[in-house]
């Protein structure tokens, strides 16, 4: 538990960097990261950002797969998770572009291109390090109330609720959120040898008593790190008000 956001994100940044450097990278042996979305990981990338610029971390054999992406929204859209991640991250690091992996949901074929993003994850040998994020309702990625706890990467249907609270990005009218997203599983998640997922504000607060406190359910996603050998929470004080 940190004070505050600010607190939170240089945490989670410390944390990544020290892994990345612990493992030593090489071309042969690359560090595999997986990377969220959302308003929560912005102020770690930031760090993350600046630790790239002073030398205190290399992107350069770091393999990154992203968590979704929504369908059919274009990929040079503001608010499509490719933009995200290369307004937020990969222009301002030296992650080579063959290194970056992220769900193409115009893709022709959606379950095929579901299959082959678990393949490409496979063949790197695994995800070292999954960091994500909860929406209010407890989902992870996009894996929403419901998703099966073993599922692995697939096209999901959005809930009203997800589509309101993103709604914040697209104008302010959930019926301009796209209506499905590819996700990868709460399976895919819990496969990664390390989860890191960050928690911060007070509308997060249900989701985290929820993943903290409550039994494991696939009503609350989250829930199910509660398995995991290695999953690690971080989240500011207001996100506890409920515990
Ligand atoms: C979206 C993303 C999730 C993210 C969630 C929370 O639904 N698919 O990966 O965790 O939003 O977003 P925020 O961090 O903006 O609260």
């Amino acid at each position: 538990i940190e004070p505050d956001y600010a607190r939170l994100s240089k945490w989670a940044a410390d944390y990544v960097i020290n892994k990345i450097n612990a493992a030593n990278p090489t071309a042969e042996k690359p560090f595999v990261l997986g990377l969220p979305t959302g308003s929560s990981p912005i102020g770690m990338y930031k760090e993350l950002v600046k630790a790239n610029k002073e030398g205190r971390v290399s992107f350069k054999h770091v393999l990154t797969f992203n968590m979704d992406e929504y369908v059919g929204l274009p990929e040079e859209h503001p608010e499509s998770y490719h933009s995200f991640m290369a307004t937020n991250l990969f222009n301002h690091i030296d992650c080579p572009k063959e290194n970056i992996h992220i769900l193409n949901g115009n893709a022709p074929d959606l379950e095929a291109e579901c299959e082959h993003y678990e393949k490409m994850i496979e063949e790197a040998g695994g995800i070292d390090l999954f960091i994500g994020g909860i929406g209010p309702d407890g989902h992870i990625a996009f894996n929403e109330p419901g998703s099966s706890l073993t599922s692995r990467t697939r096209q999901k249907t959005l809930t009203t609720d997800t589509r309101i609270a993103n709604s914040r990005f697209f104008g302010g009218d959930p019926n301009n959120v796209p209506a499905h997203a590819l996700t990868v599983g709460v399976g895919t998640v819990m496969s990664a040898k390390e989860v890191l997922i960050l928690c911060n504000g007070h509308n997060k607060a249900r989701a985290l008593q929820a993943a903290v406190e409550g039994p494991v359910t696939q009503m609350w996603t989250i829930s199910v790190l509660q398995m995991h050998r290695h999953g690690i929470i971080v989240c500011d004080e207001p996100a506890c008000e409920e515990l």
